[in-house]
């Protein structure tokens, strides 16, 4: 059993480990440290709480850490790295869930008698422990089915739906006022049945209304609740941990929804209020219309052409994460650069399908940082490109973000690979991205398709090199 003194510390010590975590974590070089800090301070905040704060029922926590922990490892090491914002969206879910049952267990539970004020202040705790945690998990639980394809992508726009979210913000209030009164006199279950009801309905709604091409925010933003809703559960537990680090998670992800909505080109409110990024708007059948020819290639040819280009540009897309090319597109690299080609790295900040998606897949083929680049640092570049190559991308190279106006990809910054001599794109078929939308860019003249999977296009490339 450990002092209260030590529990303390080891918790001071646990935050600060999180902070280097997050510190860490915003840097590529830094990254790793950063997971280590990360897993160091959940491990001190564990036995903290293990061997100081729990006094008895140890058989029965042992049982649920086996029985969790096995689970989560079992999918964690099934996980397809293209399937990980579904299990980051279903996680995010759980936290939800968790924050839900200690709300009912913290107001059932009698142990501990709180009076007056005090009284009222725990009962808030409660009240918006559940309403956080049910609005993020069902949010999360659809989140989970639209990356998963399971539902679709096209937004759900309920007639008057803004009055409705309206009404449900003002009834969850209300049935709040009569929780506080009614637990005063020793009830109070009813209202708070009726407001997690509320507040399920609410988070379903939310995520629902919500199309397809804004849903990298959804999953920051659904990140960013969790951590408010672990908040919530601190309060609830009087944990200080569980506060500070559910307040980390939750103004990270906030400050991660904001990123990436600036990088979409959006309002984090219209996000929110939902109807964007729609599966094939108007906008795409407008500009389906006049799409003119098609120029296949073949991998003997792009090789050639890439070993006689001087300026090279990689734009990876969620198709290279699907083939799993980032190997052979770093020995790619390799030999050209050996040829004195000059190759660099344009990453589009929601390429893939969830923050860092590229990046980590090149970290992992092992491409050096310093020929890695944002798509603020090389888009103006492009005019003195030869040979653009972009493999498995769609959405974040589609011209049709800046020259159709009611596209659901309108004002979307693009990688602007067509201002480069030649543009070769690497894709299975003429199948749409994430978005819905057709892309003008195969159209172009100086475009060359090379079909196939980007995995086995580029092992013949490499062969040919
Ligand atoms: P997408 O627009 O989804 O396009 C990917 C393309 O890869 C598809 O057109 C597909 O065409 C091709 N592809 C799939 N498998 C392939 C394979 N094995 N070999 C070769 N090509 C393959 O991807 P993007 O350009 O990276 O844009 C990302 C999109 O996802 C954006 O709309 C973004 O908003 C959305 N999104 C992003 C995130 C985050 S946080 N990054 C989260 C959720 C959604 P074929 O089928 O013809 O091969």
């Amino acid at each position: 059993m450990l002092s209260p003194g030590i529990v303390t510390v080891s918790y001071i010590a646990a935050t600060i480990l999180f902070i280097l975590a997050l510190g860490g974590l915003s840097h590529q070089e830094t990254a790793r440290r950063g997971n280590w800090y990360g897993i160091t301070g959940m491990a001190i905040a564990l036995l903290a709480t293990v061997f100081g704060k729990v006094t008895d029922n140890y058989a029965l926590l042992v049982g649920a850490l086996v029985i969790g922990g096995s689970i989560g490892l079992f999918l964690a090491r099934r996980v397809q790295m293209t399937q990980m914002p579904e299990l980051v969206a279903i996680l995010h879910s759980l936290v939800g869930l968790a924050a839900v049952a200690v709300g009912f267990a913290t107001f059932m539970d009698h142990t501990i008698e709180y009076f007056g004020v005090e009284k009222t202040i725990h009962d808030i705790e409660i009240y918006v422990g559940i309403l956080i945690g049910a609005v993020t998990f069902s949010g999360s639980v659809i989140a989970f089915g639209k990356l998963s394809g399971r539902i679709g992508g096209k937004p759900l726009l309920l007639p008057a739906r803004h009055w409705l979210n309206l009404g449900l913000l003002l009834a969850a209030i209300w049935f709040g006022r009569e929780f506080v009164l009614q637990s005063a006199d020793g009830t109070g279950m009813t209202p708070l049945i009726v407001m997690t009801i509320i507040a399920l309905l609410f988070g379903i709604h939310m995520v629902m209304a919500i199309g397809g091409a804004d849903m990298p925010v959804v999953v920051s933003m659904l990140n960013s609740y969790s951590g408010w809703a672990a908040s919530a559960t601190g309060f609830m537990l009087s944990n200080d941990l569980l506060i500070v680090t559910g307040a980390l998670v939750g103004s990270s992800g906030a400050i991660l929804s904001y990123i990436m909505c600036r990088a979409m080109n959006r309002k984090f409110l219209n996000v929110i209020a939902g109807g964007f990024g729609t599966g094939g708007g108007t906008g795409a059948a407008a500009s389906d219309g006049e799409q003119g020819e098609i120029v296949a290639i073949e991998a003997a040819e792009t090789a050639a052409l890439l070993a006689n280009a001087k300026e090279v540009m990689i734009v990876p897309g969620y198709g290279m994460a699907v083939a799993q090319a980032q190997h052979t597109v770093y020995e790619i690299t390799k030999a050209l650069r050996a040829k004195n080609v000059n190759v660099r790295f344009g990453i589009h900040p929601v390429a893939g399908r969830m923050p860092g998606h590229m990046n980590v897949l090149l970290a992992e083929a092992k491409v050096p940082y310093d020929i890695v680049f944002e798509m603020d640092e090389v888009n103006e570049d492009f005019p003195d490109i030869d040979i653009s190559v972009v493999i498995g991308a769609n959405d974040i190279v589609n011209p049709s973000a800046q020259e159709v106006p009611d596209s659901p990809i309108a004002g979307m910054p693009v990688l602007e690979v067509w201002k480069g001599n030649t543009t070769i794109v690497l894709k299975r078929s003429m199948a749409t991205g994430y978005a819905g939308v057709q892309n003008p860019l195969f159209f172009k003249e100086n475009t060359r398709m090379l079909f196939g999977d980007a995995k086995d296009s580029l092992d013949a490339v490499l062969k040919a090199l």
